[in-house]
């Protein structure tokens, strides 16, 4: 264990209460984009599965997000998150772990994420998690336009 790692990151279930410390932390770590509006993704995510969106605290501060969910065959998180004052301790694969069991938990058998185009750091940090990259175009449609 390194000394980082000792070092707890206290992870639970998000709480309305700390809806602006989230966007906040969001934009801080460059996630949140035009097209989408961070309250409203919240919102809908209190609508399902709010037990899978996780906060993390570092010593009261909150530092990491992640917002995962199953769709009944496979797992998918989003907005993992760390503040970029707090990177490189571990707090990222905890957040990751944290999701992988709370997925596991509900019988999910794998997951899957997108990154985007261009983010070097994301890709290099979860192919020290151990995910690799599927033979997969993603596609997606937009069917609510939040702009
Ligand atoms: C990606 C992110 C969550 C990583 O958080 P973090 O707390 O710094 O990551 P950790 O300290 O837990 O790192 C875990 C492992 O990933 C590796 N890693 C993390 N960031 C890395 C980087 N930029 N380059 C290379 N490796 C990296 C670490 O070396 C570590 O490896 P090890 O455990 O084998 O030593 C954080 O950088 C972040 O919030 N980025 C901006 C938002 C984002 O891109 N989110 C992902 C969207 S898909």
């Amino acid at each position: 264990l390194s000394g980082y790692s000792q070092q707890a990151l206290l992870i639970q279930p998000f709480r309305s209460v700390d809806r602006e410390a989230v966007i906040e932390l969001w934009r801080s770590c460059g996630l949140v984009r035009s097209w989408n509006d961070p309250g409203l993704d919240i919102d809908r995510k209190m609508t399902v599965q709010a037990g899978c969106f996780l906060t993390g605290f570092f010593e009261g501060i909150l530092c990491a997000s992640a917002m995962a969910g199953f769709d009944g065959h496979r797992g998918w998180v989003n907005y993992l998150a760390v503040a970029p004052a707090w990177r490189g301790r571990g707090f990222g694969r905890e957040m990751m772990v944290r999701v992988e069991q709370v997925l596991l938990d509900l019988g999910c058998p794998k997951l899957n994420l997108q990154v985007r185009t261009g983010n070097e750091a994301a890709l290099a940090f979860y192919a020290a998690l151990g995910y690799s990259q599927d033979p997969v175009i993603s596609l997606g449609k937009r069917l609510i336009d939040d702009e």
